[in-house]
């Protein structure tokens, strides 16, 4: 293998390990997580100038607890363990791991002596996530013991001579609040990364990859505009160009203009070979009359399927079927099944009803904001890159009730300027998501002389990290106040706006 510098994630099955690789990459090493049972030959090939262990679920005493090749601590690479990691790696050379009466959960203080590499810059005091019920009541022979807490005696350990670092706590997650910086020590102080990896690299090496793997075979990706399956599908038209094919389904649901942006970046930017299918009166047809947010998720989300399937068909067979699921997709998929308050993120379906060999999703590994910069590296406009998320369904989940044409085009013009005015105020950035909902209310007003009885359009803002929880953003008066007179001035049967102000929960941050 080439000397590309690579740190390998050894997978126990913990929670955060994708936080790990991305911590490490986020120090400009490049990371990859492998299963525990990984062959040391072909760890070997893979030349790690680093090996992290990360935590698990498991006690390293019980009998199936994973386990890898005891021959990993006779390369002479570096390795850190995390928890259950650090338990493994000391119970494979020869210390002790018990089981604690009581489980340490929290953010807890702990003592870490900052003469070791691996604490260096750090204070003594630190304060790091524990959760853990088994320990090390004794380290292997040849380690030292650099930190501890008040009820766990081996909070860290080290041989420094073998380059062999064990923590019981999690330096992967923002409670730890050093973590990140224990995390570069490893990377630099122990295992003498250069940390040249970039976004960039990533983008050359994921087009050759598709280059090869794809060769001359057929690629046919749905393009909705939004930025993962945008980035997506720019990848592989650098890897395999004219043998992707792009469908494009306007469902007529779009944000004033959107169809065409998107037409333009990627037909006229980009020379994508790509299919735009104007749907938006048979969509309207199915959801006539339909006023449950449920039942139009649901038509929405069929009738997509069923005009890709249409234009799929009329390419005939493809190889691969490409899509932008990225990481964040795969956490959520590989969760339980949670309460369910709204059918989200239209995943599924596509595969059963397309001929193809293989799915490729190439942002499986990244999270969203790798996938930006990947996208920005690709030369795809900031304004797309940036873009809010905007849910598959579209404004037919804005506009409450039931869906006229009419109506959305109200929606469009209300919508388009209150993101108007929030650019123009230099807010974008501040707003994780913004947007207009056309309530199903009409109300009285005056305009003129006269009686008007219009809708009532609803301002939406939230600021969020993960949009599972958000609070409602404190929007200036004065923005406020323009994006209002601007919209009943110029949008038609519009009289009245007003601004939500309730944060997730109680509420949603879409209305329906
Ligand atoms: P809620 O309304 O559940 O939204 O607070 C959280 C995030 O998910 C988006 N959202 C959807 N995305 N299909 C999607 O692809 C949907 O049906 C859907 N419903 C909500 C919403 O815009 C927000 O970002």
């Amino acid at each position: 293998m080439e000397d590309k510098e690579l740190v390998l994630i050894i997978d126990f099955y913990g929670q955060y390990n994708q936080l790990i690789a991305r911590r490490v990459r986020e120090c400009n090493v490049y990371s990859e997580i492998v299963p525990y049972k990984t062959s040391i030959e072909d760890i070997k090939k893979k030349n790690p100038k680093g090996i992290i262990f990360t935590g698990g679920p498991a006690s390293v005493y019980e009998t199936n607890a994973p386990k890898c090749d005891p021959a990993i601590f006779k390369l002479g690479i570096p390795i850190l363990g995390i928890c259950y990691g650090m338990q493994f790696m000391t119970d494979s050379l020869g210390g002790t791991v018990q089981r604690a009466e009581k489980r340490e959960y929290g953010e807890t203080s702990v003592n870490l002596d900052n003469c070791s590499k691996l604490f260096e810059g750090l204070d003594k005091q630190n304060i790091c996530l524990m959760s853990h019920t088994d320990f090390v009541a004794k380290v292997p022979e040849g380690f030292k013991v650099i930190g501890n807490t008040s009820s766990c005696p081996v909070a860290a350990m080290e041989n420094e001579e073998k380059n062999f670092y064990g923590i019981q706590f999690h330096p992967e997650v923002n409670n730890t609040v050093n973590g990140t910086k224990i995390i570069s020590n490893f990377l630099f102080n122990v295992c003498k990364c250069k940390g040249d990896w970039k976004m960039s690299s990533f983008v050359k090496e994921q087009i050759e990859y598709l280059k090869n793997k794809i060769g001359d075979k057929k690629a046919l990706c749905a393009l909705s505009g939004g930025v993962d399956s945008s980035v997506a599908a720019v990848l592989l038209h650098k890897a395999i160009g004219k043998n992707l094919t792009c469908i494009f389904v306007d469902h007529g649901l779009l944000r004033k203009n959107e169809g065409d942006e998107v037409e333009q970046v990627f037909r006229k930017q980009f020379d994508i070979n790509l299919i735009r299918v104007n749907a938006e009166e048979q969509f309207l047809e199915k959801l006539k009359g339909v006023t449950e947010p449920e039942a139009k998720r649901k038509i929405i989300g069929e009738e997509f399927i069923r005009v890709f399937e249409k234009e799929a068909k009329k390419i005939g067979k493809v190889d691969y079927l490409v899509q932008g699921t990225i990481y964040p997709d795969v956490i959520e998929s590989g969760l339980g099944e949670s309460a369910k308050i709204k059918s989200h993120h239209n995943v599924g379906g596509l595969p059963d009803y397309v001929d193809f060999k293989e799915i490729i999703e190439p942002l499986r590994d990244l999270f969203k904001d790798e996938v930006r910069k990947t996208g920005l590296e690709l030369g795809i406009p900031e304004n797309l890159v940036y873009r809010q998320p905007f849910p598959g369904p579209g404004l037919g989940i804005r506009v409450i009730g039931d869906l006229t044409k009419e109506k959305l085009d109200i929606l469009r013009d209300a919508d388009f300027i209150f993101r108007e005015e929030v650019k123009n105020a230099g807010l974008e950035k501040d707003l994780n998501q913004y947007f207009a909902v056309l309530t199903n209310i009409r109300s009285v007003g005056v305009m003129g002389d006269g009686r008007t009885y219009d809708y009532t359009i609803a301002l939406r803002s939230v600021k969020t990290t993960d949009f599972m929880t958000a609070t409602w953003s404190k929007i200036p008066y004065n923005v406020l106040e323009k994006v209002s007179s601007r919209i009943v001035n110029e949008v038609k049967h519009v009289n009245r706006v007003v601004y939500d102000i309730t944060s997730k929960p109680p509420a949603t941050i879409e209305w329906e």
